[in-house]
């Protein structure tokens, strides 16, 4: 809590471009959010995560800039809510360091991403792969929110955020609020168009699986013809069409239409139809994003007083909670 209002945080990774799937599924819900009269809202451009795997310097700085201008463009205004980089609060990693000593091995090793994310990089198998969750928790812990909006991936970290506030609190008393995961109404789960079994994801090495969000109007609809779909030849929304059901997730994602609304819009088309319809309804909804981003890309000064005020109004929050959490452990004060 803030000013006796609910405090929400959420983040991405600065790594890789974003999809469709991260704008449809989170930051779409987050501008629904941020619209809320009485909620306080923070978003980290969560470059520290970003390391446990390893970065491209130059691509990294830039990938990290474009995910600063993307979050603008899509409609956060910066000026209400305050998004900023971890790297520029130095309270994410000193509290994270502090939180490692109140979390077991056996809790990270449960962790099923790091099982994955270990398998996938199994020449790069660093501590800060394991122990990932923790600087999560930190980001959480540090503006003591109260909500945050995670997809199902994520929600194992959130659990164990809990866990270690509930621990920290049991030993110090109340210095961390306790916070929730949130589902957003959207709540859009998109899938990959080259395999609709599989999330869409920004570090698939197939660029015909997923739809960057500065992907250009002839991208797209290409992308959209190569989506892989059934050979059964007839649109319906069901568990046993998942190519088919994800192209109506996308199509009502991007026109706010329910599933039947979509399907009587779809009605007599075949396949190749239907994908140049869902097409076209990304290219819509998309437009005004990339030209907003395109305005923003030119405007360095803006973007960097934005990131400036953000990174201090982020570390008044995060430090008053640090000053506290080492107040609690005990350390020396030093002296002024
Ligand atoms: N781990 C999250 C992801 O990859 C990103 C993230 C980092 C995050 N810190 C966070 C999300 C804090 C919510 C809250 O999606």
């Amino acid at each position: 809590m803030i000013d006796g209002k609910k405090t929400m945080l959420s983040g991405m990774q600065a790594t890789g471009m974003i999809t469709l799937g991260n704008y449809l599924g989170a930051l779409k819900n987050w501008v629904n959010l941020s619209d809320e009269e009485g909620i306080n809202c923070f978003y980290g451009i969560m470059d520290l995560h970003s390391i446990t795997v390893r970065q491209n310097p130059t691509e990294f700085r830039q990938n990290a800039r474009r995910l600063l201008q993307l979050y603008i463009a899509a409609g956060l205004d910066p000026e209400k809510n305050c998004i900023f980089f971890q790297s520029h609060v130095p309270a994410h990693a000193e509290l994270a360091w502090i939180l490692n000593c109140y979390t077991y091995m056996g809790e990270m090793n449960r962790m099923t991403q790091f099982k994955d994310k270990a398998a996938k990089h199994a020449d790069n198998i660093n501590t800060g792969l394991f122990t990932y969750p923790v600087l999560m928790a930190a980001d959480i812990l540090l503006y003591q929110a109260d909500l945050v909006p995670v997809g199902k991936d994520q929600m194992q970290h959130l659990e164990i955020t809990r866990d270690i506030a509930n621990r920290f609190n049991g030993v110090y008393g109340d210095v961390f609020t306790v916070p929730e995961g949130y589902v957003g109404k959207q709540g859009a789960r998109i899938m990959s168009l080259a395999d609709p079994m599989k999330k869409m994801s920004k570090s698939d090495e197939n660029q015909n699986a997923s739809i960057y969000l500065l992907d250009d109007k002839d991208t797209i609809m290409r992308k959209f013809k190569k989506a892989v779909t059934d050979s059964d030849g007839f649109i319906a929304y069901s568990d046993e069409k998942p190519g088919i059901r994800n192209l109506i997730d996308i199509y009502c994602a991007c026109t706010s239409k329910t599933v039947e609304e979509a399907l009587a819009d779809f009605n007599g088309m075949n396949y190749g139809q239907l994908k140049e319809c869902v097409g076209e309804a990304v290219v819509n909804e998309l437009a005004p994003l990339q030209a907003r981003y395109d305005e923003l890309a030119k405007n360095k000064d803006y973007i960097d007083r934005i990131m400036k005020e953000n990174a201090q109004k982020a570390s008044y929050y995060a430090n008053k909670t640090l000053r506290k959490v080492k107040k609690k452990v005990g350390f020396t004060e030093m002296p002024r």
